[in-house]
């Protein structure tokens, strides 16, 4: 044989085992769910969160989950469930005026990011931030019209009691829209995670694994519809995109 079929070979059959490497990576990951961390305190990994979060990409998928929680109730009183650096919490308040939006985070680090980036954006009158968890949201019971949640769900120590809470906080007739990645994308869309968290990312975010880590841990839509069913909200469906999942829907009204 010549040798650049010899070398055509070679490098046919190491392009194979990288395939079959990553192949079998994506698919043991599917199956097994690998919880992550609650509250992201670090100083470091909150900031480069913050930074990639004001990516187009993320602009735009933020500005998908306003314009659909919107849809579903634009005034009243509203919280964001895990709001990280704010910026949905902002996106709604401009995009409803008639929203009174909180920010609520476990990471006392996510919050400053937020009261920052508000002030900024000209809203801090109108929204606040505050401390406290998904299983413990600090509101009265049913005295919200609109509960929303980004890319937190899959943090969640407990998520049925936390989807129970959720319901505690919601008046009868709201809406929540609870949106996540989903675990079993396909293998085009994970590769793309893999590669942003050992290529893209800032290296705060590097270290930790993220965004694959989150990817882990998120749930499957299946999941996800065993968690609304043993949790204490009504109203429920799930829906999924190619890359996310949502638990969303409107409570009963009694
Ligand atoms: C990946 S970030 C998402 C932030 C923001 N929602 C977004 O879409 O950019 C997850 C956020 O959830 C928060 N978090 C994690 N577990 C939580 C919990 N049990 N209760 C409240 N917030 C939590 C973390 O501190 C972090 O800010």
């Amino acid at each position: 044989m010549k040798k650049t079929t010899w070398l055509g070979l070679i490098a046919g059959a190491a392009t194979g085992a990288k395939i079959a490497f990553f192949w079998s990576r994506y698919q043991r990951r599917t199956i097994e769910r690998i919880p992550s961390l609650e509250g992201l305190d670090d100083p470091a990994v909150a900031r480069a969160y913050g930074r990639i979060m004001t990516m187009p990409q993320m602009a735009l998928l933020r500005r998908y989950v306003a314009q659909r929680a919107v849809a579903m109730k634009s005034a009243g009183a509203a919280a964001d469930i895990g709001c990280g650096p704010g910026d949905l919490v902002i996106g709604l308040a401009r995009l409803a005026p008639g929203l009174h939006v909180t920010g609520v985070d476990l990471s006392e680090e996510m919050l400053s990011q937020g009261k920052e980036r508000a002030a900024w954006a000209g809203v801090r009158g109108r929204v606040k931030f505050r401390q406290g968890a998904a299983g413990q949201i600090p509101v009265a019971d049913a005295s919200l019209d609109l509960v929303v949640s980004t890319l937190s769900l899959h943090h969640w120590g407990d998520p049925v009691a936390a989807l129970s809470e959720i319901s505690r906080v919601l008046r009868p007739g709201a809406a929540f829209l609870i949106f996540d990645l989903r675990r079993d994308l396909a293998f085009p869309l994970w590769s793309l995670i893999y590669f942003a968290t050992h290529v893209v990312v800032p290296r705060a975010l590097r270290h930790i694994g993220e965004p694959l880590g989150s990817r882990n841990a998120a749930y499957t839509p299946a999941e996800a519809a065993s968690l609304a069913s043993a949790s204490k909200l009504t109203g429920w469906r799930v829906t999924a995109g190619p890359l996310w999942l949502t638990i969303e829907g409107t409570t009963d009204d009694h």
